[in-house]
């Protein structure tokens, strides 16, 4: 049982999860904050939930967690200071928080995958789906969705990278409060940092992926692209060189090394 005192006393935040929601089922917490029906909706509300019926992943793929396992939880941004031209630093920035309090809390070592997977050990604990509405061409609200995997064990299905957990690979059972409250919190830190340094958060971030150099392979629904992961641009995309060396900036897509 997630107990919401304990995970109260350990959040530092102004703004992110102030206004917390926890539901013991639901379809999806990124489904329900963008749903507009569900109005008024503080910036930085938080939704976790114990169980997801429809948790969905990148691509339409679906996300499974055991109940009360795990993390699944979404924040929402409304705040037009967050909303302007670099949201998809909000994507990098949620992969290096959930990094950083893994590393922090269990001194494991993460590294990340372009565009926002956690791994250990290249194994996946952690997965992030960033979703917007928008009114025209302004975004309303900004979803960050991130499913952590935390004390679960067993996995079953087809999965494009092989999972782990944070107990799988410190042996710990570890206290999901303390490390929802950790993220949150880096979270917070990093969302300010966006505007004040955000190539702070681009060196942060590519310290952990060990893909930048290498030859990969990218690809987005049917069409496969191949050649070396130059680096990581000012917006957080992705830079292909090809073999001619022209650089192409890729915006979404599944990164493997060739
Ligand atoms: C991926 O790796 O493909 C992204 C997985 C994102 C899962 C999280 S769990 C909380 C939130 N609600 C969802 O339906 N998905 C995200």
């Amino acid at each position: 049982m997630f107990e919401l005192e304990n995970f109260d006393l350990k959040l530092n935040t102004n703004v992110i999860g102030r206004n917390f929601i926890y539901a013991e089922e639901i379809d999806s917490t990124n489904t329900y904050l963008l749903d507009k029906t569900n109005k008024n909706l503080a910036d930085g509300t938080v939704v976790f939930a114990e169980k997801q019926n429809k948790g969905r992943g990148r691509k339409d793929r679906v996300w499974y967690s055991v109940k009360d396992q795990n993390l699944n939880f979404s924040i929402l941004l409304t705040n037009r200071k967050y909303l302007g031209k670099n949201i998809n630093l909000i994507n990098l920035a949620s992969s290096l928080a959930v990094a950083q309090s893994i590393e922090n809390l269990f001194q494991l070592n993460t590294n990340l995958k372009w565009p926002n997977d956690v791994l250990i050990k290249g194994k996946k604990v952690s997965g992030i789906l960033l979703e917007a509405t928008s009114q025209g061409s302004k975004v309303e609200r900004l979803v960050t969705g991130i499913g952590i995997n935390v004390n679960q064990t067993m996995f079953q299905g087809n999965f494009n990278i092989p999972p782990t957990s944070i107990k799988l690979e410190s042996n710990e059972n570890i206290e999901r409060e303390r490390l929802l409250a950790e993220v949150l919190n880096n979270f917070e830190e990093l969302l300010e940092k966006i505007s004040t340094e955000p190539e702070a958060i681009l060196k942060d971030w590519k310290s952990r992926c060990r893909m930048i150099g290498e030859k990969i392979e990218v690809s987005d629904d049917n069409v496969t692209k191949y050649g070396i992961f130059d680096d990581i641009d000012e917006n957080g995309f992705l830079l292909l060189k090809s073999r001619d060396n022209k650089i192409e900036k890729i915006h979404f897509g599944d990164v493997s090394v060739q």
